[in-house]
């Protein structure tokens, strides 16, 4: 990784911001596009204000005339598109911000770099790579067994997915038709530090601190895999490195569990480390809340492609995962408290109560 070169969209997101700091620590130099929507965070990245492997650039990436312009200025290795319109929730009360930034954005940053790679010389282009990083909601909904694989077909159930799916069939298309070297990578649930507090587990632990009722939607009984974000950082590097060019791989947590567990553990550990004034223990915080409207009841990954072509298994079990997540939210309220004071007030997005 050491003197590469990488563009990074979306690097001030969650699993952007913890990509680009986990690479710029491994030598990388990082060219970081990232529009700053609601879920872009500077914050996030402040250790690297003073590092020459960090560049900031503040931009979308369906700005075609600025994507090239840092495509000639900096002469990537690979370009990693993490950048997206992200929360399920948001997609029910407005998909077009989903297809403007997922679909016609990821259309814009392929052409781009169609036209980068097709420019470089034999060697470089021969190396270079397209990643797109996707969702394990483009494959639609499990019932109570079986898992995802990367021939499962797609049935995206909710207008994100469908704006994910679209990308990545784009992505596929532009190694079909152009020979763009692109890999795709679908994963799951990312839990882990610096995610914005709309997504379940950062949700429940700033509502159980803050004493409100902490939302479960339906009857709790959806199932999510949940993959620590640094094992995905991981696996997209690995991914990056030894991935066959138009390969898709899937990633996953080994960690398939119900959303009211997930709940449940969140407040166990709370109890733990931050009891209530009134002994009372958090877990009576829960509401049922009227479920998501197409809520996908269950998604499960089959990680043996990574596992077997590449080598990757996930390192971090969930309860330890999940237990080091809890610690950074209770030691970084900073982190947190600074969106709060900001547009958004841990609401419910997507028509519910
Ligand atoms: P996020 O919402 O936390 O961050 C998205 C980032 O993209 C933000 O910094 C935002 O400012 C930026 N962005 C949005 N529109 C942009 C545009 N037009 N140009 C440039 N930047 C733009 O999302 P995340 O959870 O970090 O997800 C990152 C990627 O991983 C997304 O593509 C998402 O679909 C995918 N993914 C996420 C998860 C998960 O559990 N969080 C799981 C599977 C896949
Ligand atoms: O599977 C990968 C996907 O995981 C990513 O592609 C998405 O970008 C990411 O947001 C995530 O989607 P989910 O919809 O699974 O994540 P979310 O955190 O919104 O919800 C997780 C589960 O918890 C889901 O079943 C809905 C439920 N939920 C969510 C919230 C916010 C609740 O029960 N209560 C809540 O308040």
């Amino acid at each position: 990784m050491a003197n590469k070169t990488w563009l990074v969209t979306g690097g001030a997101g969650f699993i952007g911001g913890n990509f680009v700091l986990d690479a710029v620590a491994a030598g990388v130099k990082a060219i970081n596009l990232d529009a700053l929507t609601y879920a872009g965070n500077l914050d996030t990245l402040k250790s690297l204000e003073n590092s020459p492997g960090h560049v900031f650039v503040h931009g979308g990436i369906g700005d075609r005339a600025l994507v090239t312009q840092l495509l000639t200025e900096h002469q990537p290795d690979a370009i990693l598109n993490f950048a997206a319109e992200s929360h399920v929730d948001r997609s029910i009360d407005g998909p077009a911000a989903f297809v403007q930034t997922n679909v016609v954005g990821t259309l814009a940053l392929l052409e781009c770099a169609r036209d980068y790679w097709r420019e470089l010389p034999d060697a470089r282009r021969d190396a270079f790579r397209f990643l797109h990083v996707s969702t394990d909601e483009v494959y639609g909904s499990l019932g109570d067994t079986g898992l995802f694989t990367e021939t499962t077909p797609y049935a995206p159930n909710s207008p994100y997915s469908a704006s994910k799916a679209a990308s990545d069939h784009l992505v596929r298309a532009f190694h079909h038709t152009y020979g763009l070297p692109v890999l795709t990578t679908n994963c799951s649930n990312n839990y882990g530090p610096y995610q914005f507090p709309e997504k379940l587990i950062p949700l429940v632990i700033a509502k159980a601190v803050a004493g409100e009722p902490i939302p479960v939607y339906g009857d709790g009984g959806n199932v999510r895999d949940w993959l620590f974000v640094r094992d995905h950082c991981s696996a997209i590097v690995r991914v990056l490195e030894a991935g066959r060019a138009g390969g898709v791989y899937n990633i996953g947590g080994n960690a398939e569990r119900r959303n009211l567990e997930v709940v449940e553990a969140i407040c166990g550990l709370l109890d733990e480390r931050r009891p209530r004034t009134d002994g009372k223990p958090r877990a009576s915080q829960i509401s049922f809340v009227r479920d998501r409207p197409g809520h996908d009841r269950r998604y499960a990954i089959d990680a043996g492609k990574i596992r077997d072509e590449l080598g990757w298994t996930p390192a971090t079990r969930f309860q330890d995962g999940l237990a080091a997540t809890v610690d950074w939210y209770l030691a970084n309220t900073a982190w947190t408290q600074r969106i709060l004071d900001g547009n958004y007030r841990l609401q419910r997005f997507g028509g519910g109560d």
